[in-house]
């Protein structure tokens, strides 16, 4: 029996120092993607997954994360006294069930697998998903969907991949493929940011997954891989040939907001595919 998708852990520890000096007392997940703030996407993209339990894996300086997920009561007083509707309808996705979020903190940053792996009380015996806030992808379906949607059909771990140029390999976990249908493609092995000339593929893997608990046992080991960090994709390579494991090509555009040009080009794609801007926004951009 297939145990239902329900918690989702958010990494939210990271220092953002490619973001400087903007992140400097501001979480990096915090900035907007047009009046967003990214780690919103991701808790409404979950949400559109059928998650009902997140588990924010934070550090110092995040408080403002959880804040974002409270009731700003003075607010949404202030608001509802002057009939402001618009304003009050901008704040729904910012609510969550309360009890619904957690958060456990990494207090040194030993690479993703160990972030994960702080958040193993919160995971339990449960399947569960992970998304990258830094990672956003514009969809028709939310991509979470898609990869829960998979985890239905193969009934195990399940992450979102996507062909890259081959000189990019050594940015991200790379797959090593079997059986493809050019949708779901069966995971033979798993390397962390490869050199070009050592990758098995050029299919890797974006900040979105679904996982068996089963994987924390081998992040608990600690060892040391790429850029001597606990790393997630070693963990997950360890599941291999015990469980299901595919990569799904999703269907969507995905943004690396953790890069100044991705996170400029998310800014212009979000707002054209916005009704209320994308007029306005394509007449500016003429003038570029
Ligand atoms: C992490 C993972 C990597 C994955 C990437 C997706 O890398 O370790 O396997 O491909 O996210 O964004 P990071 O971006 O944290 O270096």
């Amino acid at each position: 029996m297939k145990k239902p998708l329900r918690k989702a852990v958010l990494p939210v520890a990271g220092l953002g120092t490619r973001f400087l000096p903007a992140t400097k007392a501001m979480a990096k997940e915090m900035l907007p993607v047009v009046d967003k703030p990214l780690i919103q996407y991701a808790i409404e993209e979950a949400r559109a997954a059928g998650i009902e339990q997140f588990c924010m894996v934070t550090g110092r300086g995040k408080t403002a994360l959880v804040e974002h997920f409270d009731i700003a009561f003075e607010l949404e007083a202030t608001l509802r006294q002057r009939n402001r509707v618009e304003a009050m309808e901008a704040l729904k996705g910012t609510q969550v069930e309360p009890g619904s979020m957690v958060t456990v903190r990494q207090q040194v940053p030993l690479g993703l697998g160990h972030a994960i792996w702080c958040a193993r009380a919160f995971i339990g015996d449960d399947p569960f998903a992970i998304l990258l806030p830094d990672d956003l992808v514009l969809s028709q379906t939310p991509c979470l969907k898609q990869l829960a949607d998979a985890y239905q059909e193969t009934g195990g771990n399940v992450v979102a991949v996507v062909e890259v140029p081959r000189e990019h390999t050594n940015r991200y976990g790379i797959l090593k493929t079997g059986a493809d249908d050019g949708r779901l493609v069966e995971v033979q092995g798993l390397v962390e940011k490869p050199a070009p000339a050592d990758a098995p593929s050029n299919l890797s893997i974006i900040g979105r997954y679904v996982l068996m608990p089963e994987v924390i046992g081998h992040l608990a080991k600690m060892e040391r891989g790429a850029g001597n960090e606990v790393q997630l994709t070693d963990g997950m390579a360890k599941l291999i040939g015990s469980q299901p494991f595919h990569g799904l090509r999703y269907e969507g555009t995905r943004f690396d907001c953790g890069d100044k040009a991705g996170f400029l080009e998310a800014q212009i794609a979000f707002a054209l595919a916005r009704p209320d801007l994308a007029d306005a926004v394509r007449a500016f951009l003429k003038k570029y």
